[in-house]
């Protein structure tokens, strides 16, 4: 029998006795759909998949997206990405450093992120304890916490996404690999506006659509009160009881709506710990067709 279990904590639960490398009954891709929108991220416990049997699972809930890098993908299925910060002769077999801030993914993008299905292949540990833990928090939890006044204001404005605002903050961190963004790649990524509240499409709640990874500004507001919203904002959103940490197990699925979290990876694991993860991006293109 399917069993749910939350977390107890500001969102999150686990999913048991479901078998995620075979095709599911219709109904099961629908309770799994209004359970993502309920607890924001479920967690499918002891999970043998392909990277193929990954693929057929996501593409259930909306179109993948490739990467347009074109890099750190699973060969032959350029849906699954590879993170990961293992070397083979020498060479990064995955993105070693997804993540790594507080963000949604996509929140840059005209059509947002839907869910992202991750699997768990290796995960390290110290001391007996897993390390790469991934935290989220919970945007309705957030939305329904702000002063009433400051919903009022903010009702039906819109917040500017920038993806070169994360790179840029990747860069920085010591040691990062990654190159300024060319011109064309920044003109291929331009910044992107969305509602501050969005209307949840499963739920029909309002959620707070903004992310310290990506956002720069409040469309509507000057400059200096847009900032200092956002900071706000920023901190608002983060309360540690609106919170959930995944502590990774091996052969954890970890399925999260980017809708109505936030998440940040935790890189406190050395080259030498092993972190081997496979991904899945969905779009959230079924429920924002005028979007694509
Ligand atoms: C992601 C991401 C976090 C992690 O896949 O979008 O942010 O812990 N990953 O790997
Ligand atoms: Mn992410």
């Amino acid at each position: 029998m399917l069993t749910i279990t939350p977390s107890g904590e500001g969102l999150g639960a686990r999913v048991e006795n479901l078998d995620l490398s075979q095709p599911l009954a219709q109904e099961h891709y629908k309770t799994i759909e209004a359970w993502l929108g309920k607890y924001g991220v479920l967690c499918f416990t002891k999970q043998v998949l392909t990277a193929l049997q990954l693929k057929q699972f996501s593409e259930k809930f909306g179109t993948l997206e490739i990467n347009v890098a074109n890099v750190h993908q699973e060969p032959g299925l350029p849906e699954v990405m590879i993170l990961s910060n293992k070397l083979v002769d020498g060479k990064p077999i995955g993105l070693g450093d997804a993540g790594q801030d507080w963000h949604t993914d996509m929140s840059y993008s005209k059509m947002i992120a839907f869910t992202n299905v991750l699997h768990g292949i290796e995960i390290p540990q110290r001391d007996g304890k897993p390390l790469g833990n991934t935290e989220f928090s919970n945007m309705r939890a957030a939305y329904l916490a702000l002063p009433d006044p400051m919903k009022t204001r903010l009702q039906g404005m819109t917040v500017l996404h920038d993806f070169n605002k994360f790179w840029e903050n990747m860069r920085k961190q010591p040691g990062s690999k990654r190159a300024p963004l060319t011109e064309a790649q920044r003109l291929a990524k331009p910044p992107v506006s969305h509602p501050i509240f969005l209307t949840h499409p499963i739920t029909g709640d309002p959620v707070l659509y903004a992310n310290p990874g990506y956002s720069i500004k409040i469309n509507e507001l000057p400059q200096e009160e847009s900032s200092l919203i956002l900071s706000f904002l920023f901190e608002h959103q983060l309360q540690p009881q609106f919170r959930y940490r995944h502590r990774w197990t091996q052969g954890d699925v970890l399925m999260w709506d980017n809708m109505g979290t936030i998440h940040n990876a935790i890189a406190d694991y050395l080259p030498t710990e092993a972190r081997l993860i496979k991904r899945c991006q969905v779009m959230a293109d079924r429920y924002f067709p005028e979007a694509a």
